[in-house]
């Protein structure tokens, strides 16, 4: 009970005493990430592999676009235990900058999280300033050197008191995102959330007879065109083992995973030829509609 009234105590006499502009970056960063975590814990879907959202498939994009894609493509088989801790992590972090808990050690968890989402999925995009993502980061980085004062690194406490306001914080989290699952809406079934109607993927003049280039499917998975003497013809780039993203080797004409190692021939329906897993790569329906490849 103590700790509770020390808790709250805390977080009171820090919202009263704080200057004007330390609150408003408090209450807009722990706001944004606990809204963030709720996002994902009441998506039903954010955790079930199959579904648009599920963090497998926006994992999956990551390592296609991300200057480090390959970091992404290793997550990919531990998807959902990522997915849960991206999701608790927001929770706790925006928790603990609004009660005042580990406010340093919180401060650089959000900038490190907000660099790892631009790594992940802004990166690219132009011009810079349309990407959310760095904008935190600087923001969290200007919170946390606010913060730090002239102390030089962390300053974490570890007597009893403080470790029992972290851990009360990390319950907290995990009960949020648990309140959160109880309210996510049923999955939505990938057919209807697909997006309808053709899409272009490339033009024909830019894809030789022998080429083949990656694309993002109309679902937002990555995925790979090929063209050979007989048409043109692609497949999901989503191993059927654990979900890692395949690519072409024109050296052995297999695309193949880096995960476990999984090939599989693109001239032969995408069949295994080795690794740990029976099932082909999924068939994605593409077409010649005038000058283009489409997406049917
Ligand atoms: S994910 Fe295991 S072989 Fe591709």
């Amino acid at each position: 009970m103590k700790l509770i009234q020390s808790y709250l105590s805390t977080a009171a006499q820090s919202w009263r005493t704080q200057t004007l502009a330390l609150r408003i970056m408090r209450l807009w960063l722990g706001v944004t990430w606990i809204y963030a975590g709720w996002n994902k814990a009441t998506d039903a879907g954010f955790l079930t592999a199959g579904s648009p959202t599920f963090i497998g498939t926006q994992l999956s994009a990551y390592s296609t676009q991300s200057p480090v894609g390959f970091a992404f493509n290793k997550l990919i088989e531990h998807a959902v235990l990522v997915g849960g801790f991206v999701m608790v992590s927001e929770f706790a972090i925006g928790l603990a900058t609004l009660l005042w808990v580990a406010p340093r050690l919180s401060a650089f968890a959000g900038f490190s999280m907000s660099v790892g989402l631009w790594l992940a999925s802004s990166f690219h995009s132009s011009p810079y300033f349309l990407a959310s993502d760095t904008a935190y980061a600087i923001l969290w980085l200007s919170y946390f050197l606010l913060i730090n004062g002239k102390r030089k690194g962390f300053e974490m406490s570890l007597e009893r008191r403080g470790v029992l306001r972290v851990g009360l914080t990390g319950v907290l989290a995990v009960a949020f995102a648990g309140v959160g699952k109880f309210f996510a809406n049923a999955v939505p079934s990938t057919t209807n959330s697909a997006a309808s109607g053709s899409a272009k993927i490339i033009k024909l003049a830019a894809l030789k007879v022998g080429d083949t280039a990656n694309f993002v499917s109309k679902n937002g998975s990555p995925a790979v065109l090929f063209r050979t003497k007989k048409g043109v013809f692609a497949y999901s780039a989503i191993c059927t083992h654990q979900g890692c993203t395949v690519s072409y080797s024109p050296a052995a004409k297999l695309l193949q995973c880096p995960c476990h190692g999984a090939q599989y021939d693109p001239l032969n329906s995408a069949r295994v030829v080795n690794g740990p897993t029976q099932t082909p790569l999924a068939k994605i329906k593409v077409a010649v509609s005038g000058l283009w490849v489409i997406e049917a």
